[in-house]
């Protein structure tokens, strides 16, 4: 029995062959971390190191695991939300020498045990989402740090969980901000939330999404993906903000503008997608219509106040996987989907293929980055540097058959002049 089998912990070994087939469907839509793996297995940049990854554990995932493994590392692998771990993706994993400590639906304790012993394998580099690995590493877990060499950090809110840690001053290795780069932000969080949120939300509720008032809470790169995709589908689009920006962007995008208070009277299905906790509370549900969805697509189960929709309520019952009705004392009934978890991931597969290609990309040259360069950038949060991104976008360019044009001596000569500009 191979090390992998003998430690992980998984549901169920029996659910690999539908695991494998999931992995095979994605690997062949992902061209660009194809010719990274191709790279990698040449190179073998992570030979004889340990890298322990906690990402939302499907079958995109696994891929990321599996190239990593082929770059000569001893990979460890974790969820990053209770929900979101598929039992078939882990079982295939491990079949194929991959450590992994998840299921689908822990309870809390043993979901914080299962990142606790993926760390306790002291990894060399790590792969977050989120920031859970990097805070049990500084909050509880010192012990387990010596060895970690650095990380890259998947999505905004582990990165605002890290600057607040380096702004104090406390952060003990290096970590990349895989989020802030061109190649992340631009199209996983736009148009793979954008999408995913509704594959999510159509395959859950099976209702249909034209002339609703559509509630998107939030206007940021996830935010704008969402209320895109809704007005694709016929929704009537609200924006809720509290950057005033943002809210004249959203405004000069077509849609509706209005505050929490306003737009809950009039929202049939809402999405939240801030990084921001107790964005729809108590207030909100007093005025909500009967029958209003709610769901969130931010990072943390924080951003609809459970416990406030609870203290409003005689009764909750699951009335359709992932649905939960609260019976409120009024009469009014109102449903939130997947418990307000990541709505996409859930309730859904997540992201698109090809969009997780790039940020995947990403994730495997950034982690090559932090490895090559950790003893010279010190403890601190680092860009994706520029060049990196722009070669991601050119292998995903290669991959689609898309040619674009380049700088003649000329123009480039002009546009690094300040003088010759007539
Ligand atoms: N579901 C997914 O697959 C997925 C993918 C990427 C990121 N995320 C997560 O989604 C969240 C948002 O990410 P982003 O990249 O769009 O961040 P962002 O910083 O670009 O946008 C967040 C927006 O929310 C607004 N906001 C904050 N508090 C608010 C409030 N009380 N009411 C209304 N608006 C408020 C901010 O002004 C900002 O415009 C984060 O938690 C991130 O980790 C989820």
């Amino acid at each position: 029995m191979s090390n992998a089998a003998q430690n992980s912990i998984v549901k169920d070994m029996s659910l690999a062959p539908e695991g494998h087939l999931k992995i095979s469907w994605v690997d062949a839509h992902m061209p660009v971390l194809n010719s990274i793996r191709e790279q990698f297995e040449k190179d073998q940049p992570f030979k004889g190191l340990k890298v322990t990854i906690s990402l939302h554990l499907e079958a995109k995932t696994a891929y990321l695991a599996k190239v990593v493994q082929a770059g000569g590392a001893e990979v460890t692998i974790t969820g990053s939300n209770p929900l979101s771990t598929q039992d078939d993706v882990c079982a295939a994993l491990v079949e194929d020498g991959i450590t992994v400590f998840a299921k689908y639906n822990p309870d809390p304790q043993e979901y914080k045990e299962l990142l606790i012993k993926a760390l306790e394998t002291k990894p060399d580099l790590i792969i977050d989402d989120g920031g859970d690995l990097v805070t049990i590493l500084h909050a509880e877990r010192p012990d387990l740090l010596t060895t970690v060499r650095g990380g890259a950090e998947e999505t905004t809110t582990g990165i605002l969980r890290l600057k607040a840690l380096e702004k104090e001053g406390q952060l003990k290795f290096p970590m990349v901000a895989v989020n802030d780069a061109f190649c992340k932000y631009l199209f996983d969080n736009r148009y793979g939330t954008g999408q995913s949120v509704f594959d999510g939300i159509n395959r859950t509720t099976n209702l249909v999404v034209a002339g609703k008032n559509v509630v998107v809470v939030g206007y940021g790169w996830c935010g704008k993906g969402v209320a895109m995709r809704a007005k694709g589908l016929g929704a009537n689009v609200i924006v809720t903000e509290i950057d005033p920006i943002k809210a004249v962007e959203a405004f000069m995008d077509g849609f509706t503008v209005l505050p929490m208070i306003e737009a809950a009277k009039v929202g049939d299905l809402f999405v939240t997608v801030t990084g921001n906790r107790d964005v729809i509370r108590g207030e909100h549900y007093d005025v909500m219509k009967n029958g209003a969805i709610l769901s969130n697509a931010g990072h943390f189960d924080v951003e609809v106040n459970k416990p406030e929709l609870n203290e409003r309520s005689t009764s909750v019952r699951t009335v359709r996987r992932n649905i939960e009705e609260f019976q409120l004392k009024d009469g009014r009934k109102i449903y939130l989907l997947a418990e307000g978890r990541l709505v996409n991931l859930a309730a859904g597969d997540g992201h698109p293929a090809e969009i997780m290609d790039m940020t995947f990309a990403l994730q495997a040259l950034a982690l090559r980055y932090v490895n090559e360069q950790y003893e010279q950038i010190g403890n601190q949060v680092l860009n994706v540097p520029y060049e990196t991104d722009q070669e991601v976008a050119r292998l995903k360019l290669g991959s689609l058959g898309i040619q674009i044009d380049s700088l003649s001596d000329e123009q480039r000569t002009y546009l690094d002049s300040w003088a010759d500009h007539e």
